[in-house]
């Protein structure tokens, strides 16, 4: 779940501050994007040249830095990274912040940061065990739980007074699992919808051991089952030959020609609230393929025919089935985008159209970004700009969830 994922984590002045860079350090390691940002107090405890070097960021420490020293810094960064981050965790977390919190101070840069987030705020209580069980600090954290704040309790054992009891940081794997818990939990947006996806190219057989096929890698197809299937839906992946790992809580079926594929496809439509297609499906198939290996020396002259037939349109033949489902369909173009997927979402009967050009620097096959367009049948065309092929599914899923009905 951290892979790729955009961790704001806040550091408040405690001791246990000095374990904070083992953090990053793992953070990082699991590919996750770490922008630190630290109250003066932590500052005292570690330095933010320290943590800056771990997490490859400039450290934030202060609300009202010198504008001239670095443009970077503008005065709308507290909204701009409360905007940018999937999660807020504040670790190690004071009581002193834990009540400034959760009384909607925000007389610096981490408190500010708190009150503007969109994202889940977690946080891990780390103080002197009086400190931690006073009944204040525990009404103030009981508060913030009720507010769908995340907490995870504090380890317990010697502390740095001497004393001991509850108020230790937890060991960075338990940080890290309970961050990851965390990611997975959050934006379930879409439990309770079936969500069907295609993915991949089809491969057409000419004999047993040739086919025809396509350069389609599935990475597309893979990323919005995984992010269907983390936003809570029951999502199936019906997949062709792809060398990609199943994406978690996806169930997946693997096909090889288009006429496979269809057939896998039409047994789920009925139950499904929305498709997918982003397999490359291939639009012929050999007739007659041969059922041994076609010999080079038997053939004569320099030349092979093959003969093909059209493999049938998915996509079109669920646009005259469809009842409640949403349909959204990809459109690969190299010129006149706009209107062939216009016209691909009117003849094909589609809620949402994709387009994309594989010819283009970080679209297309095999790559881990897309720049793609979406179309809906109200003639709207929004450009996205290059993001990762998770990100690209996230939008698509949310332009889906718009048109799903939801009873309650
Ligand atoms: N599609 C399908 N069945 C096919 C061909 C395509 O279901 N036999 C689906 C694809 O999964 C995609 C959409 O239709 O979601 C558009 O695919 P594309 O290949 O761009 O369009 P085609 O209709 O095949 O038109 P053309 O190849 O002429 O551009």
């Amino acid at each position: 779940m951290l892979a790729g994922k955009k961790i704001l984590l806040g550091i408040t002045g405690g001791i246990a501050a000095y374990k904070t860079p083992l953090l990053i350090r793992e953070l990082i390691k699991a590919g996750a994007e770490v922008q630190v940002v630290m109250s003066r107090a932590a500052q005292q405890f570690v330095t933010p040249l320290t943590l800056a070097t771990l997490s490859r960021r400039e450290v934030i420490t202060e609300m009202f830095p010198d504008a001239s020293a670095n443009a970077s810094h503008r005065w709308t960064q507290h909204i701009d990274l409360a905007l940018w981050a999937d999660v807020m965790f504040i670790a190690p977390a004071t009581a002193h912040t834990i009540a400034k919190i959760t009384h909607g101070f925000a007389d610096d840069m981490l408190t500010t940061l708190v009150l503007a987030l969109r994202c889940p705020l977690a946080l891990a209580p780390t103080m002197d065990v009086d400190m931690f069980l006073n009944r204040t600090t525990q009404m103030n954290i009981d508060a913030l739980k009720g507010t769908g704040c995340f907490v995870i309790d504090p380890d317990e054992g010697e502390l740095a007074s001497g004393l001991a009891g509850p108020g230790r940081l937890p060991e960075t794997d338990k940080l890290l699992a309970f961050i990851d818990d965390i990611l997975e939990k959050v934006h379930q947006d879409l439990t309770g919808k079936h969500v069907l996806v295609t993915a991949g190219p089809t491969q057409e057989p000419i004999d047993p051991v040739r086919y025809i096929g396509n350069r389609s890698s599935g990475k597309m197809g893979f990323a919005v089952a995984a992010a269907a299937s983390l936003r809570g839906a029951q999502a199936t992946l019906i997949s062709g030959p792809v060398a990609l790992k199943t994406p978690r809580n996806v169930h997946r079926i693997d096909v090889r020609t288009a006429r496979e594929m269809q057939a896998a496809t039409l047994a789920r439509f009925e139950k499904a609230d929305v498709v997918i297609m982003t397999a490359a499906v291939a639009d012929y198939a050999v007739v007659n393929p041969a059922h041994e290996k076609i010999k080079r020396e038997q053939q004569s002259g320099n030349e092979l025919t093959l003969t093909l037939t059209k493999n049938p349109d998915i996509l079109k033949s669920l646009g005259e089935k469809k009842t409640h489902q949403i349909l959204v369909g990809f459109a690969l173009e190299t010129h006149n985008g706009v209107a062939y997927a216009q016209e691909k979402l009117q003849r094909k009967n589609l809620d949402v159209i994709v387009l994309n050009n594989p010819n283009e620097e970080g679209a297309g096959f095999n790559t881990d970004t897309n720049i793609v367009s979406i179309l809906t049948p109200d003639g709207k065309v929004e450009q996205l700009p290059r993001k990762s092929k998770f990100d690209v599914a996230n939008m698509i899923l949310d332009r889906v969830k718009m048109k799903l009905t939801w009873s309650v």
